[in-house]
């Protein structure tokens, strides 16, 4: 029920501050039931702060917080569940041993006669939230085995598992592939006609022009403004995010020379050992890297972009490895990261739990902690080259910290992902593979980000880029491969590859070997 303003959520001078951050300063907010409002704003802007505050995770604010006409203060989240009020964080909190359908119940479990879980109401309860959400998922798989995109959905059924009248999104398409976008949008709006209130944290601007009724601009703790995205131009909006003008723009100009080849996949195909539901193992993959050469992976979720990457780089579990790989003309299976990374092989995980970023640790220890050896001399660590590293990366990233000694853990997500890619980068791979390495980065670093992809090819490397954002692959690869069922069904070069084709192509709706 809104107040007799028309607001369902109203939240009114929030200012928090995280020792010497000023993060929050000053925010007002107002959202009415029904709507759809985006909160945009590079990386550190304040939004998810914003979002914690009135989730009731940050307690310790100033300013308040009114829902449908009363005033309240949160204790913790259990207040604002009270409340209606549910939040989808940006780093997912599930439990990886428990199952989906416990996951979704946590806290909150059916119970028999006797007070013990019952189990298979459960277990339908969860797969009637499931089946509402449109999502196919056995809910008595453990949620670790599942792929981040579909644990995202699985957040998704938790939050709409209470009856909540605020639904807070902090970038719940981050993980997720095209179909499971639609999948979304479409809870989206069957929630907005029951009358709940979205608020909804992108940094894909076709989202937000899509589905957001409103879109508030956050710039360094406050709000810059709040826009029609579908009548605002997104030059308009970019200015508001950066107080600047700049463009969304890709770094990318003229076809790279090609240098030699430098990664060369004939017909690889792994079975990986015992049951890895959910899992597409590559199946008979040829694939070519050359030196200077950006090559995007496109496809659908579970199309076997993942398994691909994390077997080149001997992350993969454990299985039975047929075809050749050769690194530099020499063969090459990795027995693990360590051994990828000994051959000059980097890698950008998609799931940033499993980057081995050490939260409490400083920034600048997690940037070398890969690198270490190299900064060494007979042994030891020489601080003053460290520290140089250290400042590199931090300047040709646009890490935002407040010195590289702040624990990792409280920079923002975007930044966080940041220096998972700086720590990659002080490594100097000659191959670097990324699996959707710009998730959770803002515009402005992204073209940063793909400016300096482009620099480093044009030294050499060779990229192996996995997106599920077209419009970067398009804009960012030499040329596009693209999976689908862990097999390779096209392979264009960008001026023959359009967003239609490489869709039809994931989709199996063109022949193999079209293009
Ligand atoms: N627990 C924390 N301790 C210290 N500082 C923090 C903490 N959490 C956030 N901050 C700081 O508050 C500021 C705002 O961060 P916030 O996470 O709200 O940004 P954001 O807009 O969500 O960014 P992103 O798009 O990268 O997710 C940043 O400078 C961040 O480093
Ligand atoms: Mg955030």
């Amino acid at each position: 029920m809104p107040d007799s303003s028309g607001a369902l959520v109203t939240m009114t001078g929030i200012t928090k501050r995280f020792a010497g951050v000023l993060a929050c300063t000053d925010v007002d907010l107002t959202v009415r039931p029904g709507e759809v409002r985006a909160l945009l704003g590079e990386n550190g802007a304040g939004k998810s702060t914003l979002m914690n505050v009135l989730a009731g995770v940050i307690t310790d604010h100033e300013g308040t917080i009114t829902v449908a006409g009363r005033p309240h203060r949160f204790r913790g989240p259990a207040d604002a569940q009270a409340a209606g009020i549910a939040m989808i964080h940006q780093e997912l909190d599930l439990v990886p041993e428990l199952s989906v359908a416990e996951n979704i119940f946590l806290g909150r479990e059916p119970r028999t006669r006797l007070r013990t879980v019952d189990v298979r109401r459960m277990a339908a309860a969860a797969a009637a939230q499931l089946v509402e959400l449109g999502v196919e998922l056995d809910p008595n798989r453990a949620v670790g085995s599942l792929r981040v995109g579909e644990q995202q959905l699985v957040e998704i059924a938790k939050a709409l598992s209470t009856e909540t009248r605020v639904l807070i999104m902090d970038e719940p398409t981050a993980a997720l592939a095209d179909a499971e976008v639609r999948l979304l949008f479409a809870t989206i709006s069957r929630l907005r006609e029951r009358g709940v209130a979205i608020l909804y944290i992108s940094h894909r601007m076709e989202e937000i022009e899509e589905i957001a009724d409103g879109a508030t601009v956050m710039r360094n703790g406050q709000v810059a403004g709040t826009v029609d995205p579908r009548s605002t131009s997104r030059q308009e909006v970019i200015e508001l995010m950066v107080g600047r003008a700049e463009d969304e723009q890709f770094g990318t100009d003229g076809d790279a020379t090609a240098g030699p080849v430098l990664l060369e996949v004939r017909d690889l195909a792994v079975q990986a050992k015992g049951r890895q539901s959910g899992r597409t193992d590559p199946a008979g993959i040829d694939l070519t890297v050359r030196a200077g050469e950006i090559v995007g992976l496109a496809g659908l979720m579970g199309a076997g972009r993942t398994e691909l990457l994390e077997t080149l780089y001997g992350a993969a579990p454990p299985g039975r490895r047929t075809g050749s790989v050769q690194l530099d003309g020499r063969d090459y299976a990795p027995s693990g990261p360590r051994a990828a990374l000994a051959r000059g092989v980097g890698f950008v995980s998609e799931d940033r739990r499993r980057s081995g970023l050490q939260l409490q640790h400083p920034v600048g220890h997690n940037i070398v902690l890969t690198a270490l050896r190299s900064l060494c001399t007979a042994g030891v660590v020489r601080p003053g080259r460290e520290r140089r590293a250290v400042h590199e990366q931090v300047a040709a990233l646009g890490i935002k910290a407040a010195s590289p000694a702040v624990p990792v853990g409280t920079l923002s997500g975007g930044n966080q992902q940041k220096v998972v890619f700086a720590r990659q980068l002080l490594a100097r791979p000659r191959l670097l593979l990324l699996d959707e390495p710009t998730r959770g980065i803002d515009v402005g670093a992204k073209a940063e980000l793909y400016r300096l992809l482009r620099t480093l090819a044009d030294d050499g490397l060779g990229i192996l880029f996995a997106s599920s954002e077209l419009p970067e692959l398009l804009g960012v690869c030499d040329r596009i491969v693209v999976l689908r069922g862990g097999k390779v069904v096209a392979d264009m070069p960008r001026h023959r590859a359009s967003q239609g084709a490489v869709l039809a192509a994931a989709m199996g709706s063109t022949p193999k070997g079209q293009a």
